[in-house]
């Protein structure tokens, strides 16, 4: 049980309300991919970007992996036989088979933007994890093949509440952290 669990069934509302615009994300992630079909998204979530990619080309062939049931219950329902999910977590993932391109947004690993500098973030809790977890990532990928992380941008006060129906209002909350 992680917090994914406790969001799940609000998750597609939040994300579907404005928060990304997966239609125009599946656009650019299918341009960088450049052909490269056979495709692993890791922390695929509910499936809703995935199932864009399918939309565009119903060619790919994406596998999504994710640790969080609920979430993943909502991916097989959604894309059905066009996708094949399966549960686990990145770090120790071993599927026995190598993809052309691997990609995450908003899942595992990612770049922040904060101002002009671009972070590279992990939900990992610490440096050894994600080390590994990229090292496992690339066991995964076959010579010439893409790792894509999304860039999303810093969130801040500025960007206000969201309103996603049924009583529901998502906040970003700006977290500062003081150093002593
Ligand atoms: C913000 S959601 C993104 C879902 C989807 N990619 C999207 O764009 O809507 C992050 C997902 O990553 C999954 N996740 C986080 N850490 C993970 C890990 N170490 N292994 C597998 N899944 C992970 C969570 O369970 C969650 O479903």
């Amino acid at each position: 049980m992680n917090k994914y669990d406790d969001i799940a069934e609000y998750y597609d509302a939040t994300m579907k309300s404005g928060y990304y615009d997966y239609a125009k994300e599946a656009q650019s992630l299918d341009s960088i991919l450049k052909g490269r079909k056979k495709l692993l998204e890791i922390g695929v979530g509910t499936g809703l970007l995935a199932e864009k990619l399918l939309e565009l080309d119903p060619s790919y062939e994406i596998t999504g992996i994710d640790f969080t049931p609920a979430m993943l219950d909502r991916a097989k329902a959604r894309l059905g036989n066009r996708a094949k999910v399966v549960e686990g977590n990145v770090l120790s993932m071993d599927l026995q088979e190598s993809f052309d391109g691997i990609y995450s947004h908003g899942g595992p690993a990612g770049v922040c933007r904060v101002g002009n500098n671009y972070h590279l973030y992990s939900f990992l809790p610490n440096f050894e994890d994600t080390v590994k977890m990229l090292n496992n990532i690339a066991r995964h990928l076959v010579d010439g093949g893409l790792f894509v992380l999304n860039i999303q941008s810093e969130e801040t006060d500025a960007d206000g509440d969201q309103d996603i129906g049924n009583g529901i209002v998502y906040c970003s909350i700006k977290l500062i952290q003081s150093v002593t």
